[in-house]
């Protein structure tokens, strides 16, 4: 393989072959070619496009960079949900306790915040002792016996991906559909999984600001999930604003536990259900969304949901009495109050996502780099959502934190978000389409 000759192919914009992208990403992946030479690939594919079979390539080695699982030998048809990222997305939490009680078995890895988005990992381990590392054979005996397992990418898993996200992150390569896509997907199919829901979002806090990116993103990874033979489903989401009213770590968590006690805010249990319905389905415990709706909400009435969460708790080696009791986890209570300025009108009109999510990652929830730690406590939670009334002097959040230094910046930036009017604003639906190999349509 002649790399320069391969970059300077890309560079002009000729489509290059499965081969030479394989021996390509291979030769990154063992370190023979190096982080410069890779950079200036991404930049000129980033900027010359790549076709669908270069992409499908792409993918492939991605996928074939490490171990891929094989879970044909546990019983049930095995389903995950990816979401693209977003600010209070605390969905897998429950969703995963809900879909692996009504029978589908649920293998999931998980990734930490990125940028202004949190992490399912950073979430679940501020619960503590909660462990979300283990070997491939602690696994798949979990997921046997228990039917759930929510840990984080290891080393074997898709290496490229880790490798070349780290160099994208810093190459300004990141916003390319082709990427995220390869990138998204080798990982979730190495899994081992046979089918996938994706929840695929955009606006301020997703990282498709625009609609039709996303729709392209959707209709590009299920694509690729068909080509790989993993039956792949895609919600199409609005993420204006943060879901629900927990944003952070340990926050978010609690969130989750009343969502499975059915306590939740309307519209995380709503897209909660939503994917649910979507993950029965294809999990075949279902024979259609309304059937699967009344199995998940069912999971939930009657504790199944929230007793599998305990079991997963505490196979993961963390602390079940917090989940039974959230308000007894040290360090939740707030520490400070934002209030509803004088003149601010007499709604919330909007609360900016990415915003929200800068602040919560400055309060501590998420990573200025790589190798910093999070703090489980730090968080906010809204008292007030677009559409709802205020008055001045009002509560509108709570600032959580284990940094009293941090609480003031955090809630003014937080503050700063929120938009106020004397209107009420148009209520605008969550989940906006949905795609699967058929093509795009609601059921
Ligand atoms: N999430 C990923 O896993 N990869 C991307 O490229 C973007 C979001």
């Amino acid at each position: 393989m002649n790399v320069v000759q391969l970059i300077r192919s890309k560079r002009d914009g000729h489509a290059l072959t499965d081969a030479d992208i394989n021996a390509l990403i291979m030769a990154y992946t063992d370190g023979s070619v190096p982080d410069y030479q890779m950079a200036a690939f991404l930049m000129a594919a980033f900027k010359s496009g790549m076709t669908t079979a270069e992409m499908v390539a792409l993918t492939h080695s991605m996928l074939y960079s490490g171990v891929v699982l094989d879970l044909s030998d546990l019983p049930g048809i095995k389903v995950d949900k990816h979401s693209t990222g977003g600010v209070g997305d605390k969905i897998s939490i429950p969703l995963a306790a809900i879909v692996s009680a009504c029978g589908v078995p649920v293998p999931m890895i998980s990734g930490r915040g990125l940028g202004h988005t949190g992490g399912t990992l950073d979430k679940l381990e501020s619960i503590p002792g909660f462990s979300t590392s283990m070997d491939i054979a602690s696994y798949r005996r979990q997921l046997r016996e228990l039917g759930v397992v929510m840990i984080g990418q290891t080393d074997d898993i898709a290496p490229a991906d880790k490798k070349l996200y780290a160099l994208r992150d810093v190459t300004a390569t990141v916003e390319f559909i082709p990427f995220i896509a390869a990138s998204i997907m080798s990982k979730k199919l190495a899994e081992g999984i046979d089918a996938l829901v994706l929840d695929v979002k955009f606006g301020s806090g997703a990282f498709m600001a625009e609609e039709h990116d996303a729709r392209r993103l959707a209709e590009t990874m299920v694509r690729l999930g068909e080509e790989f033979g993993t039956r792949t489903v895609a919600l199409l989401t609005r993420m204006d604003t943060p879901l629900g009213a927990a944003i952070g770590n340990w926050v978010e968590v609690a969130e989750s536990i009343r969502v499975l006690r059915g306590e939740g805010p309307a519209d995380v249990t709503a897209l909660t259900l939503a994917l649910a319905a979507e993950m029965l389905v294809l999990g075949g415990v279902a024979s259609d969304a309304g059937q699967a709706r009344l199995l998940a909400e069912e999971a939930v009435a009657t504790g199944k949901a929230l007793r599998r969460f305990e079991d997963l708790v505490d196979a993961q080696h963390g602390d079940v009495n917090v989940v039974r009791n959230p308000d007894s986890r040290p360090g939740a209570a707030p520490l400070a109050q934002i209030r509803v300025p004088d003149n601010a009108g007499r709604f919330v009109t909007a609360i900016d996502a990415r915003k929200v999510g800068l602040a919560c990652v400055e309060l501590g929830a998420g990573r200025a780099r790589k190798e910093d730690d999070v703090d489980p406590v730090a968080g906010f939670t809204l008292l007030k959502k677009p559409g709802d009334p205020i008055r001045p002097g009002e509560v509108l959040a709570r600032v959580h934190t284990s940094s009293r230094d941090r609480a003031e910046k955090a809630g003014s930036d937080l503050l700063a978000a929120f938009a106020f009017g004397n209107a009420a604003p148009a209520v605008k639906e969550l989940i906006v389409d949905r795609l699967d190999v058929g093509g795009w349509g609601r059921r």
